[in-house]
């Protein structure tokens, strides 16, 4: 008798805790929930977005005092950030160093990023050309080879007309690199007898 009664009220336990929680299910309450072990889960601290009464513009968040640069990217120097002068005119020459090294990296930059339109001569026949891509320059007219520097550098950081920016692609040092290669293309595609070493000569001829 007494085993049936407690059976009973534990039965009745377990109803009633299913029917109350199906009802209060999503629910909204005012009263913050039941947090059992708090550790240290609620901190007297800011989080990211959230507002604060103590500053004027009501915000937590601070913006960087003005004028200041993160680190590793003090563009110090519009001659080699830019490829301009103290007018702001193109710069007559690349600061980066002609060699070996350096041509081979600017002639590894160039096929992958130039190539594709204006080819591996600088004659603008790339592939793109046949796929029906406006025509790009060739690197081989007078206009072209007189060009600063600079302002192939530019082309390459801001694009221009059709032809797309590759700021995003190819850092600084690489597109100085490139500017070079190209220079060493235009002299490949234009170069005469008197070029070439005296003892040389004749193995060409
Ligand atoms: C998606 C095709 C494409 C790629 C890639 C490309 N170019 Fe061009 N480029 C063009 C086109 C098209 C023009 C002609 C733009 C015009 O006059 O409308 C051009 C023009 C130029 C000019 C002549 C600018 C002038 O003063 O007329 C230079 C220099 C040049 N590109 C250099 C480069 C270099 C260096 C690269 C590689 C970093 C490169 N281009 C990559 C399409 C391309």
């Amino acid at each position: 008798m007494k085993q049936k009664k407690i059976l009973s009220i534990i039965l009745t336990l377990i109803l009633v805790s299913v029917i109350f929680s199906g009802c209060f299910r999503g629910r909204p309450s005012d009263d913050p929930p039941v947090h059992l072990n708090p550790n240290m889960d609620e901190q007297p601290k800011y989080e990211a977005q959230e507002k604060s009464e103590f500053f004027a513009d009501g915000s937590a968040m601070r913006n960087p005092v003005t004028g200041t640069v993160a680190r590793g990217r003090l563009h110090d120097g519009d001659a080699w950030f830019k490829g301009t002068d103290r007018n702001g005119m193109p710069v007559h020459k690349s600061l980066l160093p002609i060699n070996m090294q350096n041509l081979k990296r600017g002639q590894e930059r160039y096929n992958i990023y130039c190539a594709p339109c204006h080819s591996r001569l600088g004659d603008g026949k790339g592939i793109m050309l046949k796929r029906g891509y406006v025509p790009p320059t060739s690197f081989h007219t007078d206009r072209i080879r007189q060009l600063p520097d600079g302002e192939i550098f530019n082309v390459i950081t801001n694009g221009i007309r059709n032809m797309p920016s590759y700021a995003g692609q190819i850092p600084v040092s690489d597109r100085w690199a490139i500017v070079n290669y190209v220079r060493a293309l235009q002299r490949s595609q234009d170069a005469t007898i008197e070029d070439v070493p005296v003892e040389m000569r004749e193995k060409i001829k």
